[in-house]
């Protein structure tokens, strides 16, 4: 079978580290468990990953050119149901054993995870499970070349404080989607403050956890305003966004 995709999902599904996270997540599932959802199927490779363990799969993708390659991928399993909706439109009538969203960017800000399962929850039954289930978000000032947003893809940067843990969402309970905090820095290294770079590991299950790919939450890197820091310093930065809402949303304040 050739699998046919789109240029975006064949990026994805290129990712080996985010692939084989899904794959080993999914695979925990004793065989023919009830009912799981794919949200955001994309081209429907973790439906395909779903089939060998779940009787009835949906799997639910908005983009009509990535959801006509699902369909055409998956139409010999008859256990697999793809249709080209918007979840948040979608006529759900029946409680999953398993929800499956990907619709992941680092921090939840740039895509609508959070919307989607804040929609969706209900529809899982009492002791139904959601990959990935959660994200630990950490930042780090930084001295960064580009002062402006952007994702790490190469340009350089300088670390000069200790990694902050500075939040954890769960999946399986309603997420609000407006953070704020401010986040209390300790400088290691002396030079000149200028952004904060953020990244996001994503945990799919108890026994499965994803770092940042190329693919899967790429670190941002958000300016701040300048200022000199030296080893043992504590900055203050008060971060603000809305999650689901995108980059635009982001806003830093030095204290
Ligand atoms: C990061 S991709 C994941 C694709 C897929 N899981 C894979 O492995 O190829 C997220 C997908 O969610 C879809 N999507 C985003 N918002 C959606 C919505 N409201 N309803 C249905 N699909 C949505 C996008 O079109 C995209 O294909």
């Amino acid at each position: 079978m050739k699998f046919q995709t789109t240029h975006y999902h064949l990026d994805l599904l290129k990712d080996n580290d985010r692939v084989s996270a899904f794959f080993e997540a999914i695979n925990q599932y004793d065989s023919k468990t009830d009912l799981a959802y794919d949200l955001g199927c994309g081209s429907g490779l973790l439906s395909y990953f779903l089939n060998e363990k779940f009787s009835e799969i949906i799997s639910i993708e908005i983009d009509e050119k990535a959801s006509g390659c699902a369909s055409e991928n998956l139409k010999s399993f008859n256990n697999i149901t793809v249709f080209n909706e918007d979840v948040l439109k979608y006529d759900f009538s029946k409680k999953a054993d398993l929800i499956v969203c990907e619709m992941l960017d680092t921090a939840l800000i740039d895509e609508e995870e959070v919307q989607v399962l804040n929609h969706v929850r209900k529809f899982l039954k009492e002791d139904g499970e959601i990959i990935p289930n959660a994200v630990i978000n950490f930042a780090e000032l930084v001295n960064m070349e580009r002062h402006y947003i952007h994702w790490d893809e190469g340009a350089s940067y300088e670390i000069l404080s200790e990694p902050l843990n500075y939040s954890k969402i769960d999946f399986k309970n309603k997420i609000n989607p407006n953070f704020e905090d401010i986040l209390e820095f300790e400088v290691n290294n002396e030079g000149t403050a200028n952004g904060i770079k953020i990244t996001t590991v994503t945990i799919l299950n108890d026994n499965v956890v994803c770092g940042p790919t190329p693919m899967f939450n790429p670190p941002l890197m958000i300016p701040i305003d300048e200022t000199n820091v030296k080893s043992n310093d504590l900055i203050n930065v008060k971060l603000k966004y809305i999650m689901g809402q995108g980059i635009e949303t982001v806003k830093t304040q030095l204290i």
